[in-house]
């Protein structure tokens, strides 16, 4: 659906993009993950067509590289910041945006009713954009870029600063689209999210670092990670412990990776010891996708410093 080969981008010395090559098959939730700065509106702009590349190329669709106007409508589109007029209804904003398509003002209420409803917002169609929360305003967003009957679904940053319960009703909904036929490219900076697509493009500094299913950058991650709770609160109690690659701290519980997690059990258990400080309890957890994108962002650091 979209092949992207050898696209490299540089603003003014900043390379935003640098030798993107990926593929976006019929039916995926591909997910571009990375933190602020990664790339991913570049990449995304560039795959819409609406930046061009300095090097490399975008097929979608089967089209010929450049073609993005051609199928303009086979295209849904929700940029990162994207402009709703406040003073206008949900519904008048949604035909607003349907008649730059050219479409019908009956058309688009038909449409509209019908993705108001995936959204659950049906109620709200005269209510003023102004008067959304955060999240509706997101769904309104989306019931827009949906409004043509898209192929593919391109959402830039869709939950970004928007709050956790409805990051996860929009996801419900993105699942639903993806069960009714829709291919879907989305970016995000949250890693729980990452878990959430069926493939995964690891972005940072312009470049692709992995690309997998979770599931196979979980199994690729080569390390192994131990929850530990213990008498204390200290955020660098583990700090002096050697062969510990990556230690977090979340409040009541501490993460580390290790190689070994029977070698690094026993280390830790004995400099507890000896500072004498409660184990409360130690167990082997899966790597979620912070734990390898740390772990690859460090692998790059590491290369750099050898070179
Ligand atoms: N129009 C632009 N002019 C100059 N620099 C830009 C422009 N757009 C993006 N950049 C730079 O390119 C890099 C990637 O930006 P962006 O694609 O927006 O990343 P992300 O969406 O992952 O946060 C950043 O360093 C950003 O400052
Ligand atoms: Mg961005």
């Amino acid at each position: 659906m979209i092949i992207c080969s050898g696209l490299s981008k540089n603003f003014a010395g900043t390379q935003a993009l640098d030798d993107i090559s990926l593929q976006v098959r019929r039916g995926d939730i591909f997910g571009l993950v990375g933190p602020d700065g990664a790339g991913k509106t570049t990449l995304i702009r560039t795959i819409c067509g609406l930046m061009k590349p300095d090097k490399g190329e975008v097929r979608l669709l089967g089209c010929p590289p450049g073609a993005q106007d051609k199928i303009r409508s086979a295209l849904g589109y929700m940029p990162q910041r994207f402009s709703l007029y406040g003073d206008l209804t949900v519904m008048e904003n949604i035909i607003f945006f349907g008649s730059m398509y050219g479409m019908s003002k009956k058309v688009i209420i038909e449409r509209a009713e019908e993705i108001l409803t995936i959204t659950g917002m049906n109620s709200f169609q005269g209510r003023l954009a102004d008067k959304l929360s955060g999240g509706m305003k997101q769904k309104l967003a989306l019931t827009s870029a949906l409004i043509t009957r898209p192929e593919i679904l391109i959402l830039d940053e869709p939950t970004y600063g928007v709050d956790p319960g409805s990051r996860k009703e929009f996801w419900k909904i993105l699942y639903q689209l993806n069960q009714e036929g829709l291919t879907i490219l989305v970016s995000t900076p949250y890693m729980d999210e990452a878990e959430l697509c069926r493939q995964v493009a690891f972005i940072n500094a312009g470049r692709i670092k992995a690309i997998d299913s979770p599931t196979g950058l979980r199994q690729a991650f080569g390390h192994q990670v131990l929850e530990l709770c213990l008498d204390s609160r200290d955020p660098a109690i583990l700090n002096d412990i050697p062969g510990l690659l990556d230690i977090s701290f979340y409040g009541y519980k501490y993460k580390v990776v290790v190689d070994n997690v029977l070698s690094a059990a026993e280390i830790i258990k004995q400099h507890l010891q000896q500072k004498g400080i409660d184990l409360i309890s130690m167990r082997v957890v899966s790597p979620n996708m912070e734990d390898v994108f740390v772990a690859l962002a460090e692998e790059e650091v590491a290369k750099w410093n050898m070179q």
